[in-house]
């Protein structure tokens, strides 16, 4: 049994994540910032071999995680952490509003930065743990009227690259996650995606990487 905390795991991939672990007998920490649905997971986990606490945290907000680690350290051993929480708006560059831009930075990058900065010393002391980035291919290649969004993906790709060469000489195992479009609630209040119903199924997805979950990089075509 492993203890995965996942961030955004109230909705789409990081709910069917919490699941699919749920299900092989893990524990999950469900971090987001609705109650409402983190605890709708909760309850489906019941259901499973696996067992849950809800941790309700705004990951964009460095000090409110530095506390939610500092608490949880207390109760819990982390195995793992899964860097799944992210947010896109889409379109020109000119039309996008300074709002949105400054969500995208701070909810794909700096939540993921501020995450494992927090996360990191609990693993170094145990010299084990896994940290699993999940990019997207806009981690991969430049996409038309998705500038900001590709660029926070490949801010989260260098922060990867970069923290697996700084512990290659620990136990620590660092991963990225890159998949293209998927039916979740991320596409919600948007008309980028006509059909979003079309997109490959979370569920699906999440299996994959349960199954690979050992590859440094991993490309979900
Ligand atoms: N859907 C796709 O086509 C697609 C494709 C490739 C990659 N991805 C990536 O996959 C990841 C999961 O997205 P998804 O498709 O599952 O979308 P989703 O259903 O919208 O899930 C995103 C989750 O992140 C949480 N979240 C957002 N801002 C947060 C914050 N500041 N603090 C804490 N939690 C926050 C949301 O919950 P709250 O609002 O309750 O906080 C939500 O549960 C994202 O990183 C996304 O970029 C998605």
């Amino acid at each position: 049994m492993k203890t995965i905390l996942i961030t955004g795991a109230g909705t789409g991939l990081g709910k069917e994540l919490a699941l699919a672990y749920a299900k092989r007998g893990d524990r999950i920490i469900l971090v987001g910032r609705t109650k409402e649905s983190l605890n709708d997971v909760k309850d489906l986990i019941k259901r499973t071999k696996g067992s849950s606490l809800v941790a309700s945290c705004d990951i964009s907000d460095g000090q409110a995680v530095k506390k939610l680690i500092e608490r949880l350290v207390s109760i819990e051993k982390i195995d793992m952490l899964i860097n799944n929480a992210g947010i896109g708006y889409f379109g020109n560059l000119q039309d996008l509003s300074i709002e949105e831009i400054s969500q995208m930075i701070d909810t794909n990058i700096k939540g993921t930065i501020f995450m494992t900065k927090e996360v990191l010393p609990i693993f170094l002391e145990h010299q084990s743990g896994k940290i699993m980035n999940i990019i997207s291919t806009a981690g991969l290649r430049g996409k038309v009227r998705e500038t900001a969004y590709v660029a926070s993906k490949f801010a989260v790709r260098g922060f990867t690259e970069s923290l697996i060469k700084e512990l290659e000489h620990t136990s620590i195992k660092v991963s990225a996650v890159y998949m293209g479009g998927m039916n979740t609630p991320f596409w919600e209040g948007s008309d980028f995606i006509k059909d979003p119903s079309r997109l490959k199924s979370v569920k699906q997805v999440a299996k994959e990487i349960v199954e690979r979950e050992d590859e440094e990089q991993m490309i979900i075509s």
